[in-house]
């Protein structure tokens, strides 16, 4: 068919007008502004990316996941709030971080010595306890979704840590939890809180002494450029609730949100499956750096440690709840001995 020059046009007019109607069209995505503390390539950071892509993929673009790693958006405290004000829609914050908001009984994970690995500890989170205690956070306007692991922390300074006197009047930066400040008091340090953000310098500039983390944070922080000494005692263990502002996760349409928990329960196989290997690998690298000494416990200086920080145990029973510390330790099969 032959058009004639002014009936062409009319055409091209017609989808001129047409584009742009199209494009308005088009519902926008629906965002969710994922904030964190640590680096990209921790497990935290590694996982939360893994997340955004399969989400995105999962619900077709309808959903866009923008992850901020490093404290970019917000530090430890702030990012609370702000999921709490709806600012940010995902977190992923350390389980030792969630006292503040008022729910205590988190401060379980960070007791001394509690989980001897991995194996014991999913017990906990991949069971009826971990469950019991996302639920917990409803009342804070806070939806749990998954347990993602870290590791077990190494203890570090510029002397080294071997037995509770090396410990005596050493100013340790500590996470926002009353069972962290008392098992560096049982040691005979001096605790500090301090967001995660500010540790490096604090390090640099002898603000504090010395701190814990798993291996994977001590060395994507470049902490332990500025630490002499690493002490491998595995302690206690570091890893996050993955929480969402339950007002937002509540209001997804079902479809939507079905995929993104599918997406959510494969990250969280993610994050657990490179935890164990990223922390191996980070430790591998500060040994190599040359940059810290490692300090290796004998059984005997580390059943020291577990005795003496016992106490942080006693100590805080009543805080987390007697009830919930024994179901813990049944699970664990916890005994300071
Ligand atoms: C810390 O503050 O040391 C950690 O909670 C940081 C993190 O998110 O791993």
């Amino acid at each position: 068919m032959k058009l004639n020059g002014c009936f062409k046009s009319l055409i091209v007019g017609a989808f001129a007008l047409a584009l742009p109607m199209t494009a308005l069209a088009a519902p926008a995505p629906i965002v969710i502004k994922f904030s964190h503390v640590v680096a990209t390539e921790t497990p935290k950071g590694q996982a939360a990316n893994y997340f955004k892509k399969i989400a995105e993929e999962r619900t077709k673009g309808q959903v866009k996941v923008e992850v901020y790693p490093n404290s970019q958006l917000y530090k430890d405290k702030e990012e609370m709030e702000a999921l709490q004000l709806g600012a940010v829609q995902m977190l992923a914050p350390s389980l030792a971080k969630f006292a503040p908001l008022g729910v205590k009984e988190f401060e379980v994970f960070d007791l001394p010595f509690i989980f001897d690995n991995y194996t014991e500890l999913h017990k906990v989170t991949q069971g009826p306890v971990g469950e019991k205690l996302l639920k917990k956070l409803e009342a804070k306007g806070i939806r749990g979704l998954a347990y993602w692991d870290n590791g077990f922390k190494v203890m570090s300074a510029n002397k080294p840590l071997k037995a509770p006197a090396d410990f005596k009047g050493q100013k340790m930066r500590i996470q926002s939890s009353k069972v962290l400040d008392a098992q560096m008091r049982s040691m005979g340090a001096n605790p500090q809180v301090m967001a995660f953000s500010e540790v490096y310098q604090a390090l640099q500039t002898g603000v504090v002494d010395g701190t814990e983390n798993p291996p994977s944070n001590l060395y994507t922080q470049k902490m332990y450029e500025v630490q002499k000494y690493v002490t491998l005692s595995d302690h206690g263990y570091l890893g996050y609730a993955v929480i969402v502002n339950k007002k937002f996760w509540d209001g997804l349409p079902a479809d939507i949100r079905t995929a993104l928990e599918s997406a959510m329960k494969d990250a969280t196989k993610y994050a657990n499956d490179v935890a164990k290997k990223d922390n191996d690998e980070a430790l591998a690298a500060i040994k190599k750096s040359g940059k810290s000494q490692f300090i290796t416990l004998t059984p005997q200086e580390r059943a020291v440690w577990r005795k003496t920080m016992d106490k942080a145990h006693k100590d805080n029973m009543s805080r987390i709840g007697a009830d919930l510390v024994q179901e813990v330790y049944k699970e664990t099969g916890y005994n300071p001995n």
